[in-house]
């Protein structure tokens, strides 16, 4: 099984989650770590004044890069920051920049600096939109990315047999 873990990250955290399943998955899964550069190249302060704003607007960000092609891999994994309650630019780039994604499984997981959010699920969202077959979605809180439940879940969502969906 190959597996495509799509992320993009600020400051680290959604990296760290990534690498961490694609650690999990060594042995099991195949699994690829592509990072998504978002063109704006934000500091943490243009982040919150101008990426923060983007980001509630649901915009598509021009990124880095431009074209992700998953044609040789089973499973999609999606990951992004929570920035202002939803996903970042980048990441609504990076879907807008999959190609040959239609019937794939989906995963998707969000960082956040805590409390609910609706991130991942909009991600979630935006992917089935391509035709991708999304199994669910996992959190992380910032002060516990090693969070075992939460990595567990997202493991089991991923190498999930394909007779169960
Ligand atoms: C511009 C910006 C907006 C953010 N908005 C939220 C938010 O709405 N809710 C939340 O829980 N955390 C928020 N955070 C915190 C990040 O989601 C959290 O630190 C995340 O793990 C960062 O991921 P990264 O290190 O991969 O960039 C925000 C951070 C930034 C930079």
């Amino acid at each position: 099984m190959r597996v495509a873990i799509i992320y993009h990250s600020l400051s680290g955290n959604t990296r760290r989650v990534a690498e961490l399943l694609a650690g999990r998955l060594a042995g099991t899964a195949e699994a690829d770590l592509i990072e998504v550069i978002d063109r704006r190249q934000y500091s943490t302060l243009t982040a919150y004044t101008s990426g923060a704003p983007r980001a509630m607007r649901g915009e598509v960000a021009e990124i880095d890069p431009a074209e992700i092609d998953v044609a040789g891999y089973d499973v999609v994994v999606l990951g992004t920051p929570v920035w202002a309650l939803a996903p970042t630019p980048a990441m609504n780039g990076a879907v807008a920049a999959l190609r040959n994604a239609e019937g794939k499984k989906g995963v998707v997981f969000a960082t956040s600096g805590g409390g609910p959010s609706p991130a991942a699920e909009t991600l979630a969202a935006a992917l089935a939109a391509r035709g991708v077959r999304v199994r669910g979605t996992a959190q992380f809180e910032r002060k516990d990315l090693e969070n075992e439940a939460a990595m567990n879940g997202l493991v089991e969502l991923v190498t999930r047999p394909p007779s169960a969906g």
